[in-house]
C-alpha cells in the first residue's frame, strides 16, 4: 500500500461517482488529496460543480459495457458504489436487481484481478439477512446468515450482493476490500418521488418528503424495526482510513456503521418530526401524526424485513483506527435542513419540475449498472 494523499500521479476510479455516497467521496478526495478521479455514472446531476475540474474525468456509462469495465480497471484504485439499492424495487424488479448487483460487479472484479487494481467494493448490511428483533451485534466474519424463502423476493438484492462478495473473495490475484454500509444518511440521499425519481426511496428520504409535503409519515409494520444510522461524512472518513491504512486492508470485509445511533423507525419518525418542526418554526402538533401500514401493502408481495441491524465496528477500529462519530440528532438536523432547502418548493408530487433537479435515478448513488433506468 503506497497511496500517499499528496501523490498527484494517483487516479482513483469511482463507479457511481454521481450518486449519494459518490458525490461526497468525490468532494472529499478533491479537497483532501492531490489525486485525480475518473468518475463513471449514468447521472451526474449531484456533481455538476465538479464537471470542469481539471483533476477529474467523467464518463456517462454503464458497467454493462465491457470496454467501460476494462477502462475502469486500468486505474490503481477502483471504488465500486454502483447498485440498485432501494427496497421498493427488490420485489418488482428482482431480475434487474440481481443483474446489477451481481453480473456487473463480478465483471469489474474479474477485470481488476487481471489488471492488479485494488477493488473497494460496496456491498450492504443487508447481507446479514432476516435478522430478528433480538439479534446481537453483527460480526463480519462470524455471524450466521439467514434469508427468507424464494417467495420473499425482498432478499433478491441481499443474496446478489452476498454472491458478489463470495465471487470477489474467490478470485485469484484480486486485491479486494468489501464495505458493508449500515444505513448511511445525509444530504443528497435518494430522491423526492415525483420530482427526481419514482417509487419509494429509503426511509430518510421518504420521511423527509412526507414532512415537506405535510403528509403523514408511514410506519411500515408499526415502525418496530431498528436501524443504526451512519453519517455519510463518517462513511467518507472511513474511506480515508482505508486509503491510508498502515496494515493491509486486502481480503477483508468491513462493517461501516454507528451502533450508538440505533433507533426504531417509529423513534426515527418522532425525531424527524420534532427537528422538522424546529427548522420550520411550527408546532409539533401542527404536523400530521404518523400512520401504520402493512409492509406487503406498502411495498408489494414478497416484502420482508430485517428487524435489527446492529453493526460490530470493532474490526474497523482495530485494523484501521476508524470509528464513526456523528450522533443521530446531528445527522438528522443536517439532512433535514439540506432536504428542506433543496426540495422545499416541491410540495406536490405533480408540482412543476425544474431542470436543475429534474433527473431520474432511484439507485444508490449510481445509476450505473442499471440499463433499464
Ligand atoms: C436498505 C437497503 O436495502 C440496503 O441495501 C442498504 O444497505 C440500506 O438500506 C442502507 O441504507 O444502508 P433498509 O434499511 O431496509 O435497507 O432500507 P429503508 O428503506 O431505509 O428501510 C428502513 C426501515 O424503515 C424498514 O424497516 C422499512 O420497512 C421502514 N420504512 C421505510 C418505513 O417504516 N417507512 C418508510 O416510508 C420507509
Amino acid at each position: 500500500m503506497n497511496f500517499l494523499f499528496n501523490d498527484s500521479s494517483i487516479t482513483v476510479a469511482i463507479v457511481g461517482c454521481g450518486g449519494f455516497v459518490g458525490c461526497h467521496l468525490l468532494d472529499a478526495i478533491l479537497t483532501r488529496t492531490k489525486w485525480r478521479v475518473f468518475g463513471v455514472d449514468l447521472d451526474l446531476y449531484r456533481i455538476q460543480h465538479r464537471l470542469n475540474d481539471e483533476r477529474c474525468e467523467f464518463m456517462v456509462a454503464d458497467l454493462a459495457d465491457k470496454k467501460v469495465v476494462e477502462r475502469i480497471a486500468k486505474y490503481p484504485v477502483v471504488v465500486n458504489l454502483a447498485a440498485i439499492c432501494t427496497p421498493s424495487r427488490y420485489m418488482a424488479e428482482a431480475p434487474e436487481v440481481i443483474r446489477s448487483n451481481y453480473d456487473h460487479p463480478a465483471a469489474l472484479a474479474e477485470a481488476c484481478a487481471k489488471s492488479g487494481s485494488w477493488l473497494i467494493h460496496f456491498s450492504t448490511s443487508e447481507i446479514y439477512g432476516r435478522t430478528s428483533a433480538d439479534s446481537e451485534l453483527l460480526l463480519e466474519d462470524e455471524t450466521e446468515l439467514t434469508f427468507g424463502p424464494v417467495t420473499a423476493s425482498r432478499w433478491s438484492y441481499a443474496t446478489a450482493k452476498l454472491l458478489t462478495e463470495r465471487y470477489i473473495a474467490g478470485l485469484k490475484n484480486l486485491k479486494w476490500t468489501v464495505v458493508r454500509p449500515f444505513n448511511f444518511v445525509g444530504p443528497y440521499m435518494d430522491f423526492m418521488p415525483g420530482v427526481d425519481g419514482s417509487g419509494i426511496p429509503r426511509v430518510l428520504a421518504n420521511f423527509s418528503t412526507a414532512l415537506v409535503r405535510g403528509e403523514p409519515l408511514k410506519l411500515v409494520n408499526g415502525g418496530v424495526a431498528k436501524r443504526s444510522f451512519t453519517s455519510v461524512f463518517d462513511a467518507v472518513d472511513f474511506m480515508f482510513a482505508l486509503f491510508g491504512a498502515e496494515k493491509s486492508p486486502f481480503s477483508q470485509a468491513f462493517n461501516v456503521g454507528n451502533p450508538d445511533n440505533e433507533i426504531t423507525i417509529a423513534e426515527l419518525a418522532q425525531k424527524m418530526r420534532k427537528i422538522f418542526a424546529e427548522i420550520k418554526g411550527v408546532s409539533l402538533e401542527a404536523l400530521p401524526v404518523p400512520e401504520c401500514v402493512p409492509g406487503v401493502e406498502y411495498y408489494g408481495e414478497g416484502y420482508d424485513d430485517s428487524m435489527r441491524r446492529l453493526p460490530s465496528v470493532e474490526k474497523a477500529e482495530r485494523l484501521l483506527g476508524f470509528k464513526a462519530q456523528t450522533p443521530i440528532d446531528v445527522i438528522l438536523r443536517e439532512s433535514l435542513t439540506w432536504f428542506v432547502s433543496h426540495y422545499g418548493s416541491y410540495q406536490s408530487p405533480c408540482g412543476s419540475l425544474q431542470d436543475d433537479v429534474n433527473h431520474s435515478t432511484s439507485n444508490c448513488g449510481i445509476a450505473a449498472l442499471n440499463p433499464v433506468t
